[in-house]
């Protein structure tokens, strides 16, 4: 097992990776201060790991909220389901919200935990690919809101983040690829030598051998960890984590949330981002190009929706987190491993991506 570290002062949490972590319950009841704990899931992950939880929370006040699966459930009606529990089973302000699941389970999760009695204690237990390697850490929490996604949140850190990699044996190879975007992201954004490895080790990484997962998360959790170290509250540099974002969730609110995965929308926005940055100049068409072999070789889309126009594509991209002022900032690569955050971009260079991406082929 590997055990990293979030430096946030008194805030700081570890985060632990490796194979078996849910059958060390000493690991989860460690982190629960109180005497209650409130475990949120879904209806696919509870029949597979919910009853791993049980030694840890023998003893304790236990309710267990079981979700709807999927990025439709991502609702404030979902998280009123959860404060409902809270509230009717007076579960008081020392409570832990456990969240056990992917990244949708994670994110409702900890935005119930942040708003009820303005705030109880939580743990994430993620159990996809890109929970492990991305939402589980760093304290972002929330909902969709039908106009635009992750729209409604707070930050609320977790006290620690136990990512048991075995429970990836059970994940499907489309959400295993969807989790290689955000550790192909990593790359990208600040780290050509783990491009380089990522490359190398493609086949191995779909191939599941544990090693390399293991590897491909550490490394990943260790650059996040460091970014969210430096900005948690994404004033500056943490904005580079949403490379390819404000293409990718255009995709997913204009396609419907839950028709293309997170991580799918997210590769080809990252692949739209590396066409922007070479329209610009800033990176060679053989970068860009190895961005698109990168996210073929995980087997991620390409391309946007053939449904989506440029104009609406655009549209969708105003309601980004990342527009300030009324004006839209972007992720681009100056080269491969440095990506920046800019508002420096040529309009009609995005329109010329936006062109070359929409619409029927
Ligand atoms: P997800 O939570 O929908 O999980 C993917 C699927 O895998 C679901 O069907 C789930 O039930 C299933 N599943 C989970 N664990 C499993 C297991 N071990 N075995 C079998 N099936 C399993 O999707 P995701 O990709 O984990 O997360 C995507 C979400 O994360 C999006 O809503 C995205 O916005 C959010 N996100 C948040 C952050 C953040 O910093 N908070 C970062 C990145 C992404
Ligand atoms: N996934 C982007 C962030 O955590 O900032």
């Amino acid at each position: 097992m590997q055990t990293l570290n979030v430096d946030l002062g008194e805030r700081s949490y570890p985060i632990h990776i490796g194979p078996g972590l849910l059958e060390q319950p000493e690991r989860l009841r460690a982190a629960i201060p109180g005497n209650s704990a409130v475990v949120v899931t879904n209806e696919t992950v509870a029949p597979l790991y919910r009853d791993r939880l049980d030694a840890a929370l023998e003893g304790l006040q236990v309710a267990t909220v079981t979700l709807g699966d999927g990025e439709r459930f991502k609702t404030m009606e979902t998280v009123g389901r959860i404060l409902d529990v809270l509230v009717e089973g007076r579960f008081d302000r020392r409570t832990t919200v456990i969240a056990l699941g992917g990244g949708v389970v994670g994110d409702i999760a900890g935005f119930a935990a942040a708003i009820y009695q303005r705030g109880v204690h939580f743990i994430q237990v993620p159990t996809t690919l890109l929970a492990q390697v991305d939402s589980s850490v760093g304290g972002k929490t929330g909902v969709n809101h039908p106009g635009g996604k992750n729209l409604i949140g707070a930050f609320h850190q977790p006290r620690c983040v136990i990512a048991d990699t075995d429970t990836l044996d059970t994940l499907d190879d489309r959400q295993l690829s969807a989790g290689l975007a955000e550790v192909i992201k990593y790359g990208l954004i600040l780290d050509l030598g783990f491009l380089d490895w990522l490359e190398a080790n493609m086949a191995g990484l779909r191939g599941r051998d544990a090693a390399l997962l293991t590897e491909a998360i550490e490394r990943s959790c260790r650059i996040k960890a460091d970014v969210v170290a430096r900005d948690e509250r994404e004033t500056g540099m943490r904005a580079l984590l949403n490379l390819g974002h404000t293409f990718g969730h255009a995709i997913e609110t204009a396609t419907g949330y839950g028709t293309w995965l997170h991580g799918e929308a997210i590769g080809a926005g990252m692949c739209m981002a590396a066409d922007l940055s070479h329209r610009q100049g800033w990176i060679h068409h053989a970068d860009f190009e190895r961005v698109e072999r990168v996210m073929r070789a995980a087997g991620l889309p390409t391309e946007a929706p053939e449904t989506l126009t440029a104009e609406r594509f655009f549209e969708l991209m105003q309601i980004d987190k990342k527009v300030v002022d009324g004006r839209l900032r972007l992720v681009l690569l100056e080269r491969l491993g440095h990506a920046v955050v800019t508002r420096d971009f040529d309009p009609a260079l995005l329109d010329q991506t936006l062109q070359a991406y929409c619409g029927p082929r």
